[in-house]
């Protein structure tokens, strides 16, 4: 799958709501009903970071569930697209972005959200033919007044901020003109999760739907 079709399928994704949840799952026996309460909330673009050992069946767990569209994290080497894929990833992220991961996910048809920091490394990923790109660690590296600052010089390019992003921040990059939907793991706290509160989670998750963009 050649980059401009992987970004086609991207913005697809990112327009599906206004945040993507970024899940760091410890147990996969909770992927389901996490995933459950996060559809029913309004948000069915998945996030499962490759970070636990639980990761690879919990995308497997959530790819079943009805609504959902379930992609993996922290993608960092060939092996972790080829481990996505076969669970049942339908896209992938990444924090940056090498060559051989890119041929990786052209060669297994993954459509990639590749990340970037800088000016440079969203110019490398667009000659390759990401349009759409995480923008990553999002609050670290100038938050949404750096973000908007790359709209004026590459208005080609659309992002999915990421990293440190809140309900309360959120609203100042949704409102950029080179933003699709932000990501985030505040939908998701840890001892919501552990608990199996899945009425809270869907509450979150619900608030986070109407966020407007
Ligand atoms: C990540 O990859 O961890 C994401 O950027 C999520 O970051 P957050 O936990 O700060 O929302």
């Amino acid at each position: 799958m050649t980059p401009a079709e992987q970004s086609r399928h991207a913005l697809e994704i990112c327009a599906l709501a206004p945040v993507v949840p970024v899940l760091v799952i410890e147990d996969a026996g909770l992927a389901d009903g996490l995933a459950r309460a996060l559809v029913a909330g309004g948000l069915p673009a998945l996030e499962v970071t490759l970070r636990t050992p639980a990761a690879l069946d919990a995308i497997r767990a959530m790819a079943e569930v009805p609504g959902g569209v379930v992609g993996a994290g922290t993608l960092l080497t060939p092996d972790d697209v080829k481990a996505a894929k076969a669970a049942g990833a339908r896209f992938g992220v990444s924090p940056g972005a090498t060559d051989r991961l890119l041929d990786a996910c052209a060669e297994h048809d993954l459509p990639l959200l590749p990340g970037a920091a800088t000016a440079s490394e969203v110019m490398a990923l667009l000659e390759r033919g990401y349009t759409v790109q995480k923008f990553f660690p999002a609050e670290a590296i100038g938050g949404a007044k750096a973000l908007g600052s790359l709209a004026s010089p590459l208005p080609q390019v659309r992002f999915c901020p990421t990293g440190g992003i809140g309900l309360k921040t959120a609203p100042d990059y949704l409102r950029l003109p080179n933003v699709l939907c932000v990501g985030g793991s505040w939908v998701v706290p840890k001892d919501r999760v552990a608990a199996g509160d899945w009425p809270a989670i869907e509450a979150l998750a619900r608030e986070a739907a109407a966020l407007p963009r």
